[in-house]
């Protein structure tokens, strides 16, 4: 008896526990054999036995469920260890987001210029052909139009080259004065290493009473805009032509890279254009009626400044969306 004593103290397991408790209360165990044994004594014996019989029962009865609630409270504590949580544990890697480097130029460019007092003016981006080019000097057939090869879906609608066709809605909603900047994705006909058929450009346009407002108003805003783009760069301004703007300009800016010295990035010219510019003609006032106003107004590409600023040698890869390019800007 002393052994299953033992054995049960020592029990490791409820499976083994049950196979105890079998051999002693089961049909063919130990007490059925023993009450069986009680049928064949009379009197005192039969009562001392039966005594004795009962009290190893009890006995046994009580160490068996005491042994049990160890076991199952020792299952349930390891259960609860396993599926613990170590709060000490460090977390997972979380991918934080990041503003695409074209938005991230644009709020900067936009920052700006808001910071300037230009006003934030937006247009449809499917256009006619009235605000397009017709009020902006680009009648029909004329050699300009070239300049831009557009995605027409009939003779009057479009969508919109460039973001020039928000100063003729805002003069024609508004009276001067103007200050205004409309930043947007215009579409062209282009595809190749510095051009997309969408792209991003920011206009602006300022205008005010005839005299106010002169070339070099123009040219001190945008020396003043490019130096805070890009740093300490030289601004040069080259006769150019725009049908819009009368006379016209390109800025160009030094060369960031070789620091105007000449490197494959500026054709070794050690300049950079980056954006065009210009008097308001006198035509484009005409077109929305505004008289005894000048004005001055230029546009520029976003994503051609986000290639300078970023370095980035091929314009498409910023728009097919591979993390591995994206994630570079967090
Ligand atoms: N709209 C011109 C372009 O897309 C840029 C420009 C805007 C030039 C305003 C002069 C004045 O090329």
């Amino acid at each position: 008896m002393k052994e299953i004593e033992n054995s049960i103290a020592s029990c490791a397991s409820l499976v083994e526990l049950e196979k105890i408790r079998v051999s002693l209360f089961g049909k063919k165990g130990y007490f059925s054999g023993q009450f069986e044994e009680l049928k064949n004594l009379e009197g005192e014996a039969k009562k001392e036995f039966a005594q004795n019989l009962n009290t190893n029962k009890e006995n046994f009865l009580a160490l068996l469920s005491g042994k049990k609630s160890v076991l199952e409270e020792g299952m349930m504590e390891e259960e609860m260890r396993k599926n613990s949580v170590d709060v000490t544990l460090f977390n997972q890697e979380q991918n934080a987001g990041a503003l695409h480097p074209v938005m991230d130029t644009m709020d900067k460019i936009i920052e700006y210029f808001v910071s300037m007092n230009f006003s934030i003016e937006e247009g449809p981006l499917v256009e006619d052909d009235f605000h397009n080019f017709e009020a902006l000097n680009l009648p029909k057939h004329h050699p300009a139009r070239d300049m831009q090869d557009t995605f027409y879906f009939n003779d009057a609608m479009l969508l919109r080259t460039h973001t020039s066709p928000v100063q003729i809605r805002t003069m024609l909603q508004q009276k001067a004065p103007i200050r205004m900047i409309c930043p947007g994705a215009v579409f062209r006909r282009d595809f190749d290493i510095t051009h997309t058929p969408m792209f991003h450009q920011v206009e602006g346009l300022v205008v005010d009473k005839s005299g106010k407002v002169s070339f070099s108003n123009l040219k001190y805003i945008l020396e003043d805009f490019l130096k805070h783009m890009f740093g300490d760069v030289k601004v040069r301004f080259r006769p150019s032509f725009f049908p819009f703007t009368e006379p016209s300009a390109e800025a160009d800016i030094s060369c960031i890279f070789c620091k105007g010295e000449g490197c494959r990035v500026c054709s070794h010219t050690g300049w950079l254009e980056v954006l065009g510019c210009g008097i308001v003609d006198p035509n484009v006032f005409k077109a929305v009626g505004y008289k005894d106003v000048s004005g001055y107004a230029f546009g520029l590409g976003v994503e051609r400044f986000a290639m300078l600023l970023h370095q980035v040698p091929d314009l498409r890869a910023l728009f097919e969306g591979d993390l591995r390019l994206l994630e570079q800007f967090r």
